[in-house]
């Protein structure tokens, strides 16, 4: 019989344990927001973090009752107390519980799983497509059939933040490494379809929020898809590494209602800033209106001439966004693969060398070909009189006749 002094020692000391408990619980659950796997927006995101936590469970049981065993035959069958040990020897009952548990673990694990990425895996009857394109180092997306595609690179904040020396303390940059330019608008509740793939090397496009991380592989076209429940902005990076600026190529899809989203495809489509028919010679176009309509409508605006100070000054942001991560702000480079522009031959010398070089790549350096003329005109511009330079400013026409 317990007696009542002892009954009551007891239950003080089980109502401080359940406190204990429950205060451990909950510090489990706020570090759980903080460092476990996001919840996600998606259906299949649901999928696979039930399926995530399921296994952290098994995990745990199965921890619990391997360590108890190691405790409690460590504490109960310690050499003090048993100073003649056993000496059985196999048994056959033992190691068919010990194959067989775990067998219908793994089998109970198994089975959702395989649901989840067969589903994963049926992009059938989706809305739309949009194409993924990884670049060292940044991403393009292809609304396909939409005649829209846009080059998505770091946010400039980030950007001039991260430069060796800058002098800004990356707290104080909103999103610092997580924002890019132009994100990647998508309808919500609407199933889309991924397919993706890379241009130099292997890329991998991650969105958590989506439960999507797919490699990007050149001359390969993967698939994978998404419906959206939630309107909001989400981010990812690049997670495999592809080099020197692997950490610097994020993604950010902003998920919108179905309205906005075409809206928003419209303004695309009207060529707001959007180099969609980039490769156009327009500024041809304005040397002969007559036979002008010949010209893509999608860019109405660009044959427009720009003045020397206004390509110099579009220039920077262009240098900034595209050439500072390997030739450095100050234009010094990072000899030998990446040379100095200031004090170049080529920034000092013919205009029409220069500007080839930036349609088409050298070495290491890649081809530019998507920028805009305006832009390609604008940047060798700005390289051109920048840190005592004095090549002097390049026209957006003699970008279109480089093209050719
Ligand atoms: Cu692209 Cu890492």
């Amino acid at each position: 019989m317990l007696s009542k002094s002892r009954l009551r020692g007891w239950l003080a000391r089980s109502a401080a344990l359940m406190t204990l408990w429950s205060l451990a619980g909950e510090a489990l659950a706020f570090t759980g927001e903080k460092y476990n796997m996001t919840q996600g927006v998606t259906e299949i995101s649901h999928e696979v973090y039930k399926l995530h936590m399921a296994a952290f469970y098994v995990c745990c049981a199965i921890g619990a009752v391997v360590f108890g065993a190691i405790i409690y035959s460590l504490i109960n069958h310690r050499r003090s107390k048993h100073p003649k040990p056993a000496d059985f020897h196999e048994s056959t009952l033992v190691e068919i519980i010990w194959t067989t548990i775990p067998f219908f673990i793994l089998i109970g694990l198994a089975i959702p799983a395989a649901g989840t990425l067969i589903k994963m895996e049926d992009t059938r009857n989706s809305a739309m497509t949009i194409k993924v394109t990884a670049f060292q180092w940044k991403w393009n997306y292809e609304y396909l059939g939409e005649g829209v595609s846009f080059y998505s690179t770091l946010s400039q904040d980030s950007n001039v933040a991260r430069q060796l020396g800058s002098g800004i303390d990356p707290n104080t940059v909103p999103n610092y490494l997580v924002d890019v330019d132009n994100e990647l608008v998508l309808p919500v509740g609407q199933k889309i379809r991924f397919v993706i793939t890379a241009n130099d090397v292997i890329h991998a496009w991650w969105v958590p929020a989506l439960a999507i991380k797919k490699d990007a592989i050149p001359g390969y076209v993967n698939e994978v898809w998404t419906k959206i429940d939630v309107p909001g902005t989400y981010r990812g990076v690049c997670a495999e590494l592809c080099g020197r600026d692997h950490g610097f190529m994020p993604i950010v899809v902003k998920a919108v209602p179905e309205a906005e989203y075409k809206a928003w495809l419209e303004s695309k489509k009207k060529g707001a800033g959007v180099a969609v028919a980039s490769a156009a010679p327009v500024a041809v176009a304005a040397a002969a209106p007559a036979a002008a309509p010949a010209a893509a409508p999608a860019a109405p605006a660009a044959a427009k001439e720009l003045s020397k100070d206004d390509l110099i000054k579009a220039g920077e942001k262009v240098y900034t966004a595209n050439c500072a991560a390997c030739h450095q702000a100050s234009g010094e480079g990072l000899p030998p693969n990446f040379p100095s522009i200031k004090g170049s031959k080529l920034a000092n010398g013919p205009a029409d060398a220069h500007i080839k070089q930036i349609l088409n790549g050298k070495n290491l350096m890649p081809p530019f070909k998507q920028l805009s003329d305006e832009d390609v005109a604008a940047v060798a511009s700005y390289e051109r009189t920048s840190w005592g330079n004095k090549g002097g400013a390049v026209t957006v026409a003699a970008v279109a006749a480089a093209r050719k």
